[in-house]
């Protein structure tokens, strides 16, 4: 009878694996690499199915006509809408929402800079309404758009000592790859009220992987919104960019020096196609699962409504009602002038969706997966694509989820014995140096667990040794001395997750048990 009870109760259990190694940070110079503007795509035609789908090309295009006859921006020729996405509905009007019921008011949450001040807004797509709220020019920064980004790399060029360092380096001003990084408060009088960030420069010489070759101790200080250099802190002169001998990561350039060692091309054959679907875009029904999933800006993935079906009563049961990775953090151990800031906040700084580039199909994903786009939009609110930004699929690594057989005594034979096959959505954003993978992985038995991988380049600091016994005091190198001339500044990565779980209904609490033997 227990053996019955237990099985008959949902066991649900989310263990976020963090596959964490040591952080960070650049885009690409220019954001017509990626934003691209959607042609006459089905995206025209979209319309929201349901109460938590994201805001659809139709309905960015209303909130930019909308905000261009507001008088906050009517009176401004610069502003920036940093931020647009769905203001979800309230929790108990969607858990009361039903298929086939008229759409529960749209209304999309903006937030604006104008004149350096943040702003937020709350557009009534339905009424057409819009209020709003400032909080002013000393706090609520917004995230960074991909515009400010690549108008903040070309500052440093404007400016005669910034050449002139460069110069005295030895560096081709050719080779010089700039990247932004911590925007915030320095503390330094000259920043009176400005929006300001610092951005540090790489050596592109002789190797697509910058990232080894940091032009240590020089890092501008630079005005967001009126693209000007404040200060340039110039230190670190006497040290030398690193070689960077064999760093190419690209497999066409190992190949020339023979190091390529590759499998043979590996496959899962699924005959009949995979075993899920996705209905109206978002609502993704897999085995015993069934939840909606979206792309968004900051968050990357946002899942909700996960409900799994009972097994007894053929009931769907509701399991979480939204997960997603609320903030990434990553804060360097090095309080050095060049390193002190290097605190960054992944989502909140620079978006992890808006990070997050195209999945590059059977290798950041499997044959039969499915992709999904995003909608994003442009600084003036243009709608733009972001292709196949999520992938969906089924996994099977020819593991056992549940077997038995019995010993053949007297010619009684049974063996029933069921593959582990679960279900994965990805997303894979690459946030300056590092690439951060996540997936949400579904099991049949009830499980949700959440990985997050990380690959990419390590950053990494420039430093006058070549060899540890040049090193009087290993204390203040803050890392380990990698190879010639760089050292791995010791950081961490700490992904904090939304999980707003709704086990068999919204009366939930959570409780931590430490379980002590006397
Ligand atoms: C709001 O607009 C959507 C379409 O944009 C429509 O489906 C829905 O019925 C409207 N809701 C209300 C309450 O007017
Ligand atoms: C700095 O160098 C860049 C690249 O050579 C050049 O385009 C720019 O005009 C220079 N800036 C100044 C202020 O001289």
């Amino acid at each position: 009878m227990e053996g019955r009870k237990l099985r008959r109760s949902l066991v649900l259990s989310i263990s976020i694996s963090l596959f964490l190694l040591l952080t960070w940070l650049h885009l690409p110079s220019s954001p017509e690499n990626f934003i691209k503007k959607p042609g006459p795509t089905h995206h025209e035609s979209d319309v929201p199915h349901h109460p938590l789908d994201p805001l659809t090309v139709h309905e960015f295009n209303k909130v930019r006509a909308i905000l261009a006859t507001h008088p906050l921006f009517e009176s401004s020729s610069t502003y920036s809408l940093n931020a647009i996405a769905l203001e979800e509905p309230d929790k108990e009007l969607v858990l009361k929402w039903k298929r086939g019921d008229p759409l529960l008011p749209r209304k999309a949450s903006v937030t604006a800079m104008v004149k350096g001040k943040s702003h937020i807004l709350l557009v009534d797509l339905n009424t057409s309404e819009v209020s709003y709220n400032e909080l002013g020019s000393t706090s609520g920064y917004p995230i960074l758009t991909i515009e400010e980004t690549a108008r903040i790399l070309e500052v440093p060029f404007k400016n005669v000592e910034f050449n002139s360092t460069i110069a005295q380096r030895g560096i081709n001003m050719g080779d010089v790859k700039c990247v932004p990084l911590s925007s915030g408060w320095y503390n330094m009088p000259i920043e009176n009220k400005r929006r300001v960030i610092k951005v540090q420069c790489f050596s592109m010489k002789d190797s697509v992987n910058f990232y080894m070759k940091p032009i240590e101790g020089l890092t501008v200080l630079i005005d967001i919104d009126r693209e000007e250099v404040l200060h340039i802190f110039d230190n670190g002169r006497g040290i030398p960019v690193a070689k960077g001998i064999d760093t190419d990561y690209r497999y066409s350039v190992q190949k020339l020096r023979g190091e390529l060692h590759l499998f043979n091309p590996i496959s899962m054959e699924q005959p009949k196609g995979p075993s899920f679907i996705v209905e109206d875009g978002h609502l993704v029904k897999w085995a015993n699962w069934e939840f909606h999933l979206k792309a968004d800006a900051r968050a990357g993935i946002i899942i909700s409504q996960a409900k799994v079906r009972d097994p007894d009563t053929s009931e769907m049961r509701s399991v979480m009602y939204k997960g997603f990775t609320s903030e990434l953090f990553v804060p360097y151990m090095d309080p050095t002038d060049a390193w002190y800031f290097k605190t960054y906040m992944d989502a909140g700084e620079y978006g992890f969706g808006l990070q997050a580039m195209p999945l590059d199909p059977l290798n950041d994903c499997p044959r039969n997966a499915y992709y999904m786009d995003a909608v994003f939009a442009a600084a003036d609110a243009t709608p733009y694509l972001r292709p196949n930004i999520i992938c969906v699929f089924e996994t099977y690594a020819g593991d056992i989820a549940w077997r038995h057989a019995e010993t053949p005594f007297n010619n009684f034979k049974v063996t029933e014995v069921r593959p582990k096959v679960n279900l994965v959505v990805r997303m894979a954003a690459s946030v300056g140096n590092y690439d951060y993978i996540v997936d949400w992985e579904f099991q049949t038995d009830g499980l949700i667990r959440s990985k997050v991988g990380l690959s990419g380049m390590l950053m990494v600091k420039g430093t006058i040794y070549d060899h540890m016994n040049q090193v009087p005091s290993e204390e203040y190198l803050y890392g380990p001395l990698l190879s010639e001339n760089l050292i791995g500044v010791i950081h961490d990565h700490y992904i904090i997750y939304y999980l707003d779980l709704d086990i068999d209904g919204t009366d939930n609490s959570f409780t931590k048990v430490n379980i002590k033997k006397h």
